[in-house]
């Protein structure tokens, strides 16, 4: 089958030390071999990541973790088992295996099992963790389609799989469970009411400057071409605006172009279609875009986090 014969050849390419971008049910990835310091140096030089921002290895399965890191704290082990394959990062300490440039010198490590059967089949098929960052220029929108890759990329990747439209569209939720109790590095795709409720509380704990926890977490990231305005009602700037609606285009005002996240109030599917409504704003020749925070629970926690970040780059 094609699509077979795409993942195989795929595989060759991260084997032989190559960048393969490939659809997770989160964003789009650019994945290199994780135990190949060379190969991960390239995923650093086609985004333009600073170095001290370390990369999620991604897993085909849950089993392979202990056969890649030995054993893991129990707190680890239990989420892993009740949310992989899924939108979560888990930290465990880094083995020998993988090369310290893949942690930017960390001796701990991310890693995670997508829930998206390509991208198992591709890290199976490939039969090495494969590290992989969002697939876009550092500090930019993030990927939730194989356009948005070759837009951002193009040629600094030796293959783009494509798989559609990303499922959750916004990156998985980062937890380190080694100590007493789990803390969230990053909001995410996995809602921190799915947390609590498989393990108790937990603490929310992203960095904003300087050397961040999680170095997504800058105060400034996941940043359209176009300044972003967020809940700025009424302020004008006198040019053609975009507006960024959770359910209903808003009632007055002059925009040149609207987006509208879900007419429903669903915030699933508003944190789904995120970056490819802030990626059609940035086309649509606007010199400002005016976003609306959505409701601050479950997902929506994460689609608001983004949305601060954007914003944040233009103050
Ligand atoms: O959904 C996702 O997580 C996507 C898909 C492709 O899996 N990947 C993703 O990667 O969002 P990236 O590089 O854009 O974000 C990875 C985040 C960064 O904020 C990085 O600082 C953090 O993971 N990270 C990696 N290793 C870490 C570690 N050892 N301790 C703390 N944070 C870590
Ligand atoms: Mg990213």
């Amino acid at each position: 089958m094609p699509a077979d014969r795409g993942i195989d050849e795929a595989a060759a390419v991260l084997r032989a030390g190559g960048l393969v971008a490939f659809p997770t049910e989160t964003v789009y990835g650019l994945g290199a071999n994780a135990l190949d310091p060379n190969a991960a140096a390239r995923i650093f030089e086609a985004k333009a990541r600073p170095s001290f921002d370390p990369l999620i290895s991604h897993l085909a399965d849950a089993a392979d973790l202990p056969a890649l890191v030995g054993a893991v704290p129990p707190a680890v082990a239990a989420l892993a088992d009740r949310f992989w394959p899924g939108p979560l990062t888990l930290i465990v300490d880094r083995p020998a295996a993988i090369p310290p440039i893949v942690t930017s010198g960390l001796d701990t490590m991310a890693v995670r099992v997508p829930d998206e059967p390509s991208a198992r089949a591709l890290i199976a098929a490939a039969g090495v963790p494969v590290a992989a960052p969002s697939a876009n220029r550092f500090g930019q929108l993030s990927p939730t389609r194989a356009e948005h890759v070759v837009a951002g990329l193009g040629g600094a990747v030796d293959v783009v799989l494509d798989g559609g439209p990303t499922r959750c569209g916004i990156e998985s939720t980062i937890v380190d469970a080694r100590g007493e109790r789990p803390v969230v590095l990053r909001l995410g795709s996995l809602p921190v009411e799915a947390l609590v409720e498989a393990v108790g509380p937990v603490e929310v704990r992203q960095g904003s400057s300087g050397r961040p926890v999680a170095p997504g977490t800058l105060a400034a990231h996941y940043a359209p071409r176009t300044p972003l305005r967020l809940d700025a009602v009424g302020a004008h700037d006198g040019g053609r605006r975009g507006f960024l609606a959770f359910r209903e285009p808003p009632a007055d005002g002059d925009w040149a172009a609207v987006e509208v996240l879900s007419p429903s109030g669903d915030l699933t599917a508003a944190a789904a279609r995120l970056f490819d409504a802030l990626h059609r704003l940035d086309a649509a020749g606007v010199t400002e875009i005016v976003a609306e925070a959505v409701p601050d629970a479950g997902v929506g926690r994460a689609v608001n986090d983004r949305l601060r970040r954007a914003a944040a780059t233009w103050h």
